[in-house]
C-alpha cells in the first residue's frame, strides 16, 4: 500500500514515515524542508520504497498529481511552532488552510482518504477539564498570533466536513496535543526541546511566568501508533478523534524533571513569554486530552510517559 506523507521530513512526519515502512509500505514524502530536514530520513533515505519530492503542499497540480499514486494520504505539512506562528501570520494561515484545501481537494476528487493533523490548539480557551471532541471551540482574538494557527487547522476541519459532505470525502481529523521525542527541534517555540537543550547546555532552563501552567505531552511512538491504527479503523472515517496522553505535567515539574534526568546543574529561570516572543503572546493554563474516542475506535491508548520521550532526548541531544 502506497502512503503520500506530506510533512515527512518534518518531526512527526519522519516517525511516521520510518514506521509506515516498517510496516511493509510504499512512502511518498511531500516537503518542502522548510522546518523539516533530511536528514530526518537518514535511517530509511536509501529504502527503495521511499521516494523524497522536495516540493510545497501549495502546489495544487503537485499534490493532485501524488494524491492520484497513493492509495492513502498522511497530510501533517503546517507551519508549526508558536515562535514561527507570530513571526509569519500569512505563510502560517496560507500553509495551513490553503494547503489542506488542496490535499483535500485532491481526497474527494480522486476518492483517496485523508488522516490529517489538526492540533488540541482549536479547543482555544475552552475552560473545564478534558477536552471531547465535540465540545465548542472558544479562540481569542484575531489581534493575538497564536490564534492565527488554531484557526487555520480548525477552518481545515471545517472544509473537510464539508467536503465530505459535498463529495464523500473520506478523512480523520487527528487533534494532536503536544507529541514530543527525537527530532524535535527548539527553534520554532516547542517547550521540551527546549529545555532539553539548555540543561544538556548547562544553561537555565527558561520557565514562562510561574511555571504553574500544565501541558499532557505524548511520545512520539504513541501519536505514530494512534494514527496508524486510526488508518485501519473504518469507524474512524469523518470523525475528528483527540490524540494525546491524558498525564499532564506543570512546566516548572517538567524542567525540574529534565534537569533530573540530564543529570544537569542548570537553574530555573523564569520569564516574562511576552519579552521572548512579542506583546503579541497568549498562554493557556492546562490542556487536557480525553481519549475515550481515539481508545474505543482504536484499542489504543498512550504507554509512554513524558519521561521516556525526555531520557531518549537527552541521550540523543535532539
Ligand atoms: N508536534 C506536535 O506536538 C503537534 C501538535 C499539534 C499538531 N501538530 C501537527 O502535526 C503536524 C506535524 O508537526 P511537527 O511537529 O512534525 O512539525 P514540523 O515542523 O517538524 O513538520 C512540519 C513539516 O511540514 C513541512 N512543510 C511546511 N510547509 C510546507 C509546505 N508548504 N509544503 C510542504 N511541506 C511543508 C516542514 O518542512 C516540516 O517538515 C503539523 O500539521 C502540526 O500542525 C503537531
Amino acid at each position: 500500500m502506497k502512503a503520500l506523507i506530506t510533512g515527512g521530513g518534518g518531526f512527526l512526519g519522519s516517525h511516521l514515515t520510518e514506521a509506515w515502512l516498517a510496516r511493509g509500505g510504499e512512502a511518498v514524502v511531500l516537503d518542502d524542508f522548510s522546518t523539516g530536514r533530511e536528514e530526518n530520513l537518514d535511517a530509511c533515505r536509501r529504502d527503495p520504497r521511499l521516494r523524497i519530492v522536495n516540493g510545497s503542499v501549495l502546489d495544487a497540480a503537485l499534490v493532485g498529481r501524488l494524491v492520484g499514486e497513493a492509495d492513502l494520504v498522511f497530510h501533517f505539512a503546517a507551519v508549526v511552532g508558536v515562535r514561527l506562528v507570530i513571526r509569519d501570520p500569512i505563510r502560517t494561515l496560507e500553509t495551513n488552510f490553503v494547503g489542506a484545501r488542496h490535499v483535500l481537494d485532491a481526497g474527494a476528487r480522486l476518492g483517496k482518504k485523508i488522516l490529517f493533523a489538526s492540533t488540541s490548539e482549536v479547543y482555544g480557551k475552552a475552560p473545564g477539564g478534558a477536552f471531547v471532541e465535540d465540545s465548542d471551540l472558544v479562540l481569542g482574538a484575531p489581534t493575538i498570533g497564536r490564534w492565527g494557527y488554531a484557526c487555520s487547522k480548525a477552518l481545515a476541519e471545517f472544509y473537510a466536513f464539508a467536503q465530505a459532505k459535498r463529495q464523500g470525502l473520506r478523512f480523520v481529523a487527528l487533534r494532536c496535543f503536544n507529541a514530543v521525542g527525537v527530532r524535535q527541534i527548539p527553534d520554532h517555540g516547542m517547550v521540551l526541546p527546549r529545555f532539553v537543550r539548555q540543561a544538556v547546555a548547562g544553561e537555565p532552563l527558561t520557565v514562562f511566568g510561574d511555571g504553574s501552567q500544565s501541558r499532557c505531552f505524548m511520545h512520539v511512538a504513541d501519536a505514530v501508533e494512534a494514527t496508524l491504527r486510526l488508518a485501519n479503523a473504518p469507524d474512524a472515517e469523518r470523525q475528528i478523534v483527540n490524540v494525546g496522553n491524558p498525564e499532564s505535567v506543570t512546566m516548572l515539574d517538567l524542567a525540574r524533571r529534565v534537569i533530573r534526568l540530564a543529570g544537569s546543574r542548570s537553574t530555573i529561570l523564569h520569564v516574562d513569554p511576552r519579552e521572548v516572543y512579542d506583546t503579541d503572546f497568549a498562554d493557556m493554563p492546562s490542556r487536557i486530552p480525553d481519549v475515550s474516542r481515539l481508545e474505543r475506535l482504536t484499542g489504543f491508548r498512550p504507554r509512554r510517559g513524558v519521561e521516556e520521550a525526555v531520557r531518549e532526548m537527552i541521550a540523543g541531544a535532539l
